[in-house]
């Protein structure tokens, strides 16, 4: 059986990956501390490396969310009654086979969802994905989770069910305090009561295994947090020479976050004529790249309450090192 092609939708118009690239980079380099926001890391080459970063022995999270969709996908499926699967920042929606598979066999799921800004991966994804599951509509959606949750396709009242999102990875981390505030609330006032959340979340745990998950020795992970520089290169033509800076990842016991930094080992004037800005880049000064925030799931609870959710059930990996947070829209 020939599967079908999957709709791919694009929200994010051409101009968009520079207009936004160039707000963000005012903003972030503008001031001080520098800043970069960490959804310009993944163009086709960041893609690729975070992909072989999630096989990498140190790091952790990608096998332990794995581990539970494959001890509990069937309990997940059987706990929410959506007919439609969302996810969030799906990149290569590896994990998330084991979650279809699971829908699929309670025999209601209708439409899967895909929503990420890397559109070759998730091209690749949603064509892999249409191919496996043939009866499942997939409709790809290139667009960006902070500005695009109000224009998610909506469950069909037809199909008697609403919709599932699942934001995995862990991703939820990596977005400021403020601005997981933000995003927890739209992704609610998106929702329609009864519909679903299902939310991975990196645990907090012992410092050297946090550390270790962040800095490889083989230096993916730090080519990884480099590619910022590649990007802003070659988008806005800016001079950043990527061998003055070293990658330095740290954990900031306060904010039980992963703080992943580049720093400069010689000063540089680096010129982003794109964004028609120069900065004076100090020796030993800093740009924060990203950060990746690990929960408690007391924590996970509050926040999701807050926003309007009221946690149903949580599993754990066996070493309670990884979350999934199954939550409904009151
Ligand atoms: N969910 C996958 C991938 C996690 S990596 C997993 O669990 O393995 C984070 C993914 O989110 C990447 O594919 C990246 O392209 C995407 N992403 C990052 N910021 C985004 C944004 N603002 N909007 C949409 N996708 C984003
Ligand atoms: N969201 C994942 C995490 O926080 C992926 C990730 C983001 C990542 N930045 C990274 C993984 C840097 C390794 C290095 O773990």
């Amino acid at each position: 059986m020939t599967a079908p092609d999957p709709v791919v939708s694009v929200l994010l118009d051409p101009g968009w990956a520079s207009g936004a690239l160039v707000a963000d980079v005012r903003r972030g380099l503008g001031e001080r501390p520098l800043r970069l926001p960490p959804k310009w890391l993944y163009d086709d080459r960041g893609s690729e490396l975070f992909d072989r970063i999630t096989r990498l022995d140190a790091y952790y999270p990608f096998r332990a969310e794995r581990a539970i969709f494959q001890r509990h996908a069937a309990e997940i499926a059987a706990a929410c009654d959506a007919t439609t699967l969302v996810e969030l920042g799906s990149g290569t929606s590896e994990k998330t086979r084991l979650l279809l598979d699971a829908l699929h066999d309670t025999g209601r799921l209708r439409r899967f969802v895909p929503l990420d800004v890397s559109e070759g991966t998730l091209r690749q994804a949603a064509a892999d994905l249409s191919a496996r599951f043939p009866e499942v509509a997939v409709e790809a959606v290139v667009g960006d989770f902070t500005l695009h949750l109000g224009q998610l396709p909506h469950g069909d009242p037809s199909e008697g069910g609403g919709r599932l999102v699942a934001f995995l990875g862990g991703t939820i981390g990596n977005l400021y305090v403020e601005e997981r505030a933000a995003f927890l609330g739209a992704l609610a006032d998106s929702l329609e009561p009864g519909e679903w959340l299902l939310l991975g979340t990196d645990l907090v745990k012992s410092a050297d295994r946090l550390v270790a998950a962040y800095d490889d020795a083989g230096g993916l992970t730090a080519a990884f947090v480099g590619n910022c520089l590649l990007v802003l290169n070659r988008e806005l033509g800016a001079d950043f020479d990527p061998d003055a800076y070293r990658y330095v990842p740290f954990w900031d016991p306060t904010l039980e976050r992963m703080d992943l930094r580049l720093r400069a080992e010689v000063p540089q004037r680096v010129s982003i004529p794109g964004a028609d800005l120069v900065v004076d880049v100090g020796l030993g000064e800093e740009i924060q790249v990203e950060i990746s925030t690990k929960f408690r799931p007391d924590g996970v609870r509050r926040e999701l309450g807050v926003a309007g959710f009221e946690v149903t059930a949580t599993w754990t990996d066996p070493d309670g090192d990884f979350a999934l947070t199954l939550a409904r829209r009151r």
